[in-house]
C-alpha cells in the first residue's frame, strides 16, 4: 500500500503511519520529473483547507500518474468539511483517478487565525480520534465502496472556500511577526513544505507561503507569532516527532 500525504503539524502523517504502508510525503515530489506510481492500493492523506483541500496535494496529483485496484482519501480536519470529500472526488476524477472510498477524521484544529490551540487541546479527547481511525481502517481492510454526497449548498460553500484559500495564500509574509528571541535555529525553513523561509542572520519568507502554519506551531522557541492569532499555545501530533516534520517537508531530503 502507497500512502501520499501532507502534513504541517503531524495529523494527517500520524493517520499514515498508522496503516503500516509505505509513506510517500508529497512535499518531496513536488519538483523533479513526473512519476508514475503504481501498487495494490493506493491512499491519499491530507488536511482539509478552506472547506477545501490544500493546493500542493492538487498540484501533486496534476503532476503525477496513479495505478491501483483500490484507491482512497482520508482529509483531517477540525471543525468541520462542508463538501470537501465531494470536492476532492471530482477533482481526482477529472485527473483520471476514480477514489474508491473517501472519509474524514475529526482531529485538532491547527487553524491559528480561527482557533484558540489551547481550547483545542482541551477538546481533543472528546473527538476520540482513535476510534474514528479504527473504523476506517476496517472500512479500507475490507475495501469498502463508499463516497458520501454531500448537499449542494455544502458543495458550492467548499468551491468558494477553495476559491478564498487560493487568493489568501502566497505573499503572507506580512502577517508574521518573529520575535527578539528567536534562535535562528533553522526549524521554520526546514517544516516549510514551500521552502518559503530562509534563515541566516534573520527570518525571511519569500511570498510563497501556503498558510499550512507548519512554521509557526514547530518553532522550538515559539518565536513566530501571526497575525491576530488566537492564542500563543502551539501544536504538534504527539504521534509525529519534529524530526518527521522536517523530514516530510524538507526538499533538501530528496
Ligand atoms: C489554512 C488552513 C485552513 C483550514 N481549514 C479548515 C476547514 O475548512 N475545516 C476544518 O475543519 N479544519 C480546517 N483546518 C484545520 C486542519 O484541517 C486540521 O487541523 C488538520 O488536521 C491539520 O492537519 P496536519 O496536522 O496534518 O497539518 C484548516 C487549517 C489550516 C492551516
Amino acid at each position: 500500500m502507497k500512502l501520499f500525504y501532507f502534513t504541517a503539524t503531524g495529523n494527517s502523517l500520524s493517520v499514515a503511519k498508522s496503516f503500516g504502508g509505505e509513506n510517500i510525503s508529497m512535499a518531496q515530489y513536488q519538483n523533479g520529473p513526473s512519476q508514475n506510481f503504481e501498487d495494490e492500493s493506493i491512499g491519499f492523506i491530507f488536511p482539509c483547507y478552506g472547506s477545501s483541500f490544500p493546493t500542493i496535494v492538487e498540484q501533486f496529483i496534476e503532476k503525477h500518474s496513479f495505478k491501483s485496484k483500490y484507491t482512497f482519501a482520508i482529509i483531517t480536519y477540525g471543525s468541520m468539511t462542508m463538501g470537501a470529500e465531494k470536492h476532492f472526488v471530482d477533482f481526482a476524477k477529472s485527473q483520471d483517478i476514480k477514489i474508491d472510498y473517501i472519509n474524514k477524521i475529526k482531529m485538532l484544529d491547527n487553524s491559528l487565525k480561527f482557533f484558540n490551540i489551547e481550547k483545542e487541546i482541551k477538546k481533543l479527547p472528546k473527538k476520540n480520534v482513535d476510534v474514528q481511525l479504527d473504523k476506517i481502517k476496517s472500512d479500507i481492510k475490507l475495501k469498502k465502496h463508499t463516497i458520501k454526497n454531500s448537499n449542494f449548498i455544502a458543495n458550492h460553500l467548499s468551491k468558494k472556500g477553495f476559491e478564498s484559500y487560493r487568493k489568501e495564500i502566497g505573499d503572507c509574509d506580512n502577517l508574521y511577526t518573529v520575535e527578539s528571541h528567536c534562535t535562528k535555529c533553522g526549524v521554520c525553513e526546514k517544516v516549510c513544505p514551500v521552502s518559503n523561509i530562509t534563515v541566516d542572520n534573520k527570518v525571511k519568507f519569500k511570498g510563497n507561503c501556503l498558510r499550512c502554519y507548519a512554521c509557526t506551531h514547530n518553532c522550538p522557541a515559539n518565536a513566530i507569532r501571526f497575525k491576530n492569532e488566537k492564542s500563543k499555545r502551539r501544536f504538534r501530533n504527539e504521534k509525529v516527532s519534529l524530526k518527521e516534520i522536517i523530514e516530510s517537508n524538507n526538499q533538501n531530503n530528496l
